[in-house]
């Protein structure tokens, strides 16, 4: 695959197989992760694998509820990587505060996407998450309280091989060169 076969292939998966995740492939996921760049090579992150599977029903449980029941599918990936935002350097921080830019958020978001499309070259599948109970992800966890979690990532073998069509804004209405429109 070519780097936009790779791109058209990550989707958001959200039904898996119960099959075990190789540790391997996951440390590569983490690799790619790892050498995101970041604002002043920060590197604001940290990535809890869970795969313990009591402890990961457990950190499922936490991204849904009876009023928000869609990231439900959480319990059915075998693995969740709990991604923690941790505070940029001192100069990433007064660059950010000067410039009005959350730096650690526009990291990890692309760690998260270098992970994502490891995770591809493995043949395995992702969904990002937004949507969690913060507090309740990092009381399972034993994380602190002045931590930050705004990701989990579902990670596992998908039920299906079917790749959906990207459904995304046209070309014309986000691009255009020498001017804003
Ligand atoms: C920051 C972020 C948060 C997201 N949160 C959720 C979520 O809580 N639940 C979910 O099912 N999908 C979530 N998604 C996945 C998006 O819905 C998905 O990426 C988008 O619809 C495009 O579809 P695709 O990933 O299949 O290309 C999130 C994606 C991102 C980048």
């Amino acid at each position: 695959m070519n780097f936009i076969e790779f791109v058209k292939t990550r989707q958001s998966v959200r039904s898996y197989t119960e099959q075990r995740v190789e540790h391997e492939k996951i440390e590569k996921c983490l690799e790619a992760a790892r050498l995101a760049p970041s604002a002043n090579n920060s590197q604001p992150w940290k990535f809890i694998v869970v795969d313990d599977e009591e402890l990961k029903n457990k950190v499922a449980k936490k991204t849904f509820s009876s009023i928000v029941p869609f990231n439900r599918f959480a319990l059915q990936a075998p693995v969740l990587i709990v991604v923690i935002t941790e505070k940029s350097n001192v100069a990433s921080q007064v660059g950010g505060a000067i410039k009005k830019i959350q730096f650690n958020l526009v990291d990890i978001g692309i760690a998260v996407e270098h992970f994502c499309l490891q995770a591809v070259e493995e043949n395995l599948s992702t969904c990002i998450l937004g949507w969690f109970n913060k507090k309740g992800v990092k009381k399972v966890l034993n994380i602190p309280k002045n931590k930050d979690v705004d990701i989990v990532i579902t990670l596992g073998y998908p039920k299906t091989d079917t790749i959906r069509e990207k459904k995304r804004k046209d070309i014309d209405k986000i691009r255009a060169y020498n001017k804003y429109f």
